[in-house]
């Protein structure tokens, strides 16, 4: 630097005040080199004044070197605190960041229950052998639970299902109906039925009806007073007991594997006429009881309002723990309600 030369002089000085404007860290700090460049008492300023002692071309030249460089130096003042002022923003905005993904891969995010996948796996293998699925209330009239399934008030059999009677004396508008748990999905071929012939023109009907259950039972290795129940209705022209033995073999195959097969054992229904209990075979060569069928009795298509000459249909229940318990081969049923994660994690 030459005090020779003052053009060359402020061209320096600007130079390394822009290097130092481009290194700092605050926009104060820039405001402040900005200041001491250009104050007052600033070597530029003291350069500026020394203009009036000067001969016209150098004078000429050195205010042309002043401006361009303090327009030089304005523009890096600028650049530098929007610079700045961005990377404050970004570092206030990660300071504020709530990070969700902290527990990612921390934190187990658990499984569906394996009665739960039970339940999906049996709807998945009704549904691919072509029938739909139906549901409905698990508080039901005696009407739907008893009545239409051909258990009139007095009926005996009535005993055969431990029931839950809803108290509904101080509840207005229920009326003298009885309410109770169901006790089974079988009010669901009665709502279903009736729905056909209200909505439609009645059969064919090919449902499948899963659902939670209720018995005033004490929980053992194989009852829950609380269960769920899979139900199979059909309803066409023409149907017979083979029709229900031949569907009944090929669900067994297709969720159990070809290695199993299933029997038929007469046994008793109000429901349904004949009736039979549903045995699947184990691979010890005994075998385990999974729920009941028959064929659909003409007093439950009666009341439903089919002409039971005109159809005919089958309908077989099963207990889904217990389709559960035998393809896991569960030792007690109730480890499925007692959330035990050594149990559950299994499956
Ligand atoms: N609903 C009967 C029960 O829960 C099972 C069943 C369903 C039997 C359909 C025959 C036909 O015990």
């Amino acid at each position: 630097m030459s005090a020779d030369d003052p053009t060359q002089e402020v061209s320096s000085l600007v130079a390394a005040g822009i290097e130092r404007i481009a290194g700092s860290a605050t926009s104060e700090e820039v405001r402040a080199i900005h200041a001491e460049l250009l104050g007052k008492r600033s070597r530029l300023a003291e350069l500026k004044a020394g203009m009036r002692d000067m001969d016209p071309q150098d004078r000429k030249d050195l205010g042309a070197e002043l401006n361009r460089t303090r327009i030089e130096l304005e523009r890096a003042v600028d650049a530098r605190i929007a610079e700045l002022a961005s990377e404050e923003r970004r570092v206030l905005l990660a300071a504020e960041r709530l990070d969700l993904t902290e527990f990612q891969g921390h934190v187990d995010p658990g499984h569906v229950h394996l009665v739960t996948q039970t339940w999906e796996r049996l709807e998945d293998v009704f549904v691919g052998m072509g029938f739909t699925v139906a549901t409905g209330p698990e508080v039901e009239t005696d009407w739907f639970n008893f009545e239409a399934l051909n258990l009139p008030p007095s009926h005996p059999a009535r005993s055969l299902w431990d029931t839950l009677y809803l108290d509904t004396s101080d509840l207005p508008g229920v009326g003298d109906q009885q309410l109770l748990l169901r006790t089974h999905t079988s009010p669901v071929q009665v709502r279903t039925m009736l729905r056909s012939v209200r909505e439609g023109d009645g059969p064919p009907i090919y449902v499948v009806c899963p659902g939670r259950t209720y018995r005033q039972d004490t929980a053992d290795a194989t009852h829950l007073p609380v269960f769920h129940q899979i139900e199979m209705l059909v309803v066409d022209r023409g149907i017979t007991m083979g029709d229900l033995a031949g569907t009944i073999e090929t669900f067994t195959k297709a969720y159990f594997g070809a290695e199993l097969t299933s029997r038929l054992r007469p046994s008793y229904f109000p429901f349904t006429e004949p009736s039979a209990e549903v045995d699947i075979s184990q691979p010890d060569g005994s075998w385990l009881e999974v729920g009941g069928c028959g064929m659909v009795h003409p007093n439950v298509l009666a009341a439903c309002g089919l002409d039971p000459e005109e159809w005919s249909g089958f309908a077989f229940g099963f207990g889904i723990e217990r389709l559960a318990k035998i393809r896991h081969g569960l030792g007690d049923i109730r480890d499925l309600i007692t959330n035990d994660m050594r149990f559950l994690e299994q499956f």
